[in-house]
């Protein structure tokens, strides 16, 4: 058994489950705000175990093969029982799954111009605004990859931390920018349409959150996305990924998730976990397969 280290452990309260009316972990809630009070939380510090070498190692032979055998599908491949669960509560995620297979460039630009956008929580995700207002989330400039309609990069967004909130979609831009560009904190926010893969950055990042970005992603881009993280954020700047959805399905997107999949591309780069936590905060069904992972580099100094 190995340890992680010390880490913070937060024992939040769940939200009221009665603002939420959700069918499936990838589908969209009422759109109610939260207020603040329903985030209380006690937090206590104790050393976290994770996964030994050995079943690290077994989740990497499964996400081998899980990759090969994504790489593999087309259109329509054969469903896992969760996975067509799934599908039956939500009929927006097949289509949504179709769409983003019939054009590898352009899938998602479909689904947004079709409005097929299930994973969309109509609001921003009550964990990253917990942590906004409890000053937990570091300052400076931050970056969401993937950021859909915008509500993360909204949320975060306040003098002391500019946000920039990327995303594939032309759609998807235009629509953040038309629900945010009249609030009061327009100016410490932007959206740049861009491939977080190609993208150009004159800046480096003090913080990047990542929440539905990485399992959205062909899991054979997963090393990419690392370095491209890697590239992005400064020497001390966090990673924060919201990992989701911790499951056993096949196919996707949303692709399965685990921590050792985080682990496997992000510590040969010299990310290690901060702390990683389960999301209490997780709305409906994503409840109990979602964690928070805060990641950071060690970094060695010379000793001259
Ligand atoms: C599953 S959605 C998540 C959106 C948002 N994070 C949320 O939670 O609502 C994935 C998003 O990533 C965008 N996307 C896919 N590939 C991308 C890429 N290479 N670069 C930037 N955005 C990309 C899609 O357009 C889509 O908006």
């Amino acid at each position: 058994m190995r340890f992680a280290g010390v880490l913070s452990i937060h024992n939040w309260s769940s939200i009221n489950s009665r603002f939420i009316n959700i069918v499936s972990g990838y589908s969209r809630p009422h759109n109610h705000s939260l207020p603040p009070s329903r985030f209380l939380r006690t937090c206590n510090t104790v050393a976290i175990p994770t996964a030994d070498a050995t079943s690290s190692n077994s989740d990497r032979k499964a996400i081998r093969e899980s990759t090969e055998s994504n790489q593999k599908m087309e259109n329509g491949p054969p469903q896992s029982q969760s996975q067509q669960e799934l599908i039956n509560l939500n009929p927006d995620v097949n289509k949504m799954q179709l769409l983003v297979r019939s054009d590898h460039s352009g899938g998602w630009e479909k689904c947004w111009e079709q409005d097929v956008t299930p994973w969309d929580l109509g609001q921003p995700t009550p964990v990253i605004v917990h942590l906004h207002q409890t000053g937990a989330l570091p300052k400076g400039r931050t970056m969401v990859p993937g950021c859909g309609s915008g509500y993360d990069v909204v949320a975060m967004a306040c003098p002391e931390r500019y946000v920039v909130g990327v995303d594939l979609s032309d759609k998807a831009i235009k629509k953040a920018i038309e629900l945010s560009s009249s609030l009061p904190n327009a100016d410490y926010f932007t959206f740049l349409k861009e491939d977080f893969f190609t993208w150009h950055s004159t800046e480096l990042f003090d913080l990047i959150f990542d929440y539905t970005f990485f399992c959205a992603i062909d899991p054979g881009m997963r090393s990419a996305w690392a370095s491209r993280m890697e590239s992005l954020l400064k020497p001390d700047g966090e990673l924060i990924t919201l990992m989701f959805p911790i499951s056993d399905h096949d196919g996707g997107p949303p692709y399965k998730v685990s921590i050792a999949d985080y682990e496997e591309v992000l510590h040969p780069l010299g990310f290690k976990a901060v702390s990683i936590v389960d999301n209490d905060l997780a709305i409906g069904a994503r409840k109990g397969r979602e964690k928070l992972g805060r990641w950071k580099r060690l970094i060695t100094q010379s000793p001259l």
